[in-house]
């Protein structure tokens, strides 16, 4: 087999890879001649990375806590821009939307409409029955965060806070399926079944991703996937769960001016939540919210 039981494994543990991941590559092996699609080795992150992604999230997470109280009517998109962008520099942080693949701005704010990529203006002013989501990506000594969350500015229709909760809580869904040896795709549907049993419609053309060591990295993850498809799930890999839910039809199209938003095509709301998460031994553990 060429492989060394008592050799330094491949994780860069330093631990001899009998007392490492031999016995999880044994089991992805076996998975992976059943038919199942399993992560490259670069997707299974060892404990030095996970540490140093996970202090990527918690900064990130405590970005969006802390501005979380400046969300109220008549500030302006680019207004969150600047809080987001100064107080990741000021936490020893860099913005990672900030010229990501040609991004003019620090964070992406998504307003009603806006299904994702919102770019920040001084001209966009939020309103009372707003929803609006902040998604902060942060690069922390080199590792990756990642999350959003949905504010409701003043005063909000039911119909809006049912979108904005039912959002929320199709994550809380997709979670109970995060477990090592379970695939991506038992969760998509977990989520995708909330969705559509709440009435609303996921969002198909856009998805979450790997992240940790990139901004984006593999796998893509999908909101409409099937139970039993795409990739395993294994101990040490990072994924996002940030499903776009519309009111109305899923169908959406990117504006045509700044090659960036994403607006829902009948014009209906749409809501985004993202949390980043670690799946372990016994389940997962969430690194950003
Ligand atoms: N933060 C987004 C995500 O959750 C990515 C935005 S790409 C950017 O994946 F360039 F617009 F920031
Ligand atoms: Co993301």
């Amino acid at each position: 087999m060429g492989i060394n039981r008592n050799g330094i494994c491949w994780c860069g543990s330093n631990k001899k890879y009998k007392y490492c991941h031999l016995a999880m590559d044994e089991k992805i092996a076996e998975y992976k001649r059943n038919g199942y699609e399993v992560p490259s080795r670069k997707l299974i992150k060892n404990e030095k990375q996970i540490e140093g992604i996970r202090e990527s999230g918690r900064i990130n997470t405590l970005i969006l806590d802390s501005i979380s109280d400046k969300i109220t009517e008549g500030i302006t998109t680019e207004d969150i821009n600047r809080y987001v962008h100064e107080l990741t520099l000021k936490l020893g942080g860099i913005p990672a939307p900030l010229g990501f693949e040609g991004y003019p701005k620090s964070v992406c704010v998504s307003v009603n409409d806006q299904v994702c990529h919102g770019i920040p203006s001084p001209d966009r002013v939020l309103k009372s029955g707003d929803i609006v989501n902040i998604d902060v990506s942060t690069i922390y000594q080199g590792y990756f965060g990642d999350s959003s969350r949905m504010f409701c500015i003043g005063e909000v229709s039911k119909e809006r806070r049912l979108l904005v909760n039912t959002t929320k809580e199709a994550i809380e869904e997709g979670l109970k399926a995060v477990l090592p040896y379970n695939t991506l795709g038992d969760m998509g549907q977990a989520v995708n079944d909330y969705v559509k049993a709440k009435g609303y419609s996921v969002v198909y053309s856009v998805g979450g991703h790997g992240v940790g060591l990139e901004f984006h990295e593999a796998p893509y993850v999908s909101y409409v996937s099937k139970k039993h498809t795409e990739m395993l799930m294994v101990p040490g890999m990072i994924f996002t769960i940030e499903p776009m839910v519309n009111e109305g039809s899923p169908e959406v199209y990117v504006d045509d001016d700044n090659g960036w938003t994403i607006y829902t095509e009948d014009g209906s709301d749409s809501a985004q939540w993202e949390i980043m998460v670690l799946v372990t031994e016994t389940g997962y553990e969430i690194l950003a919210h």
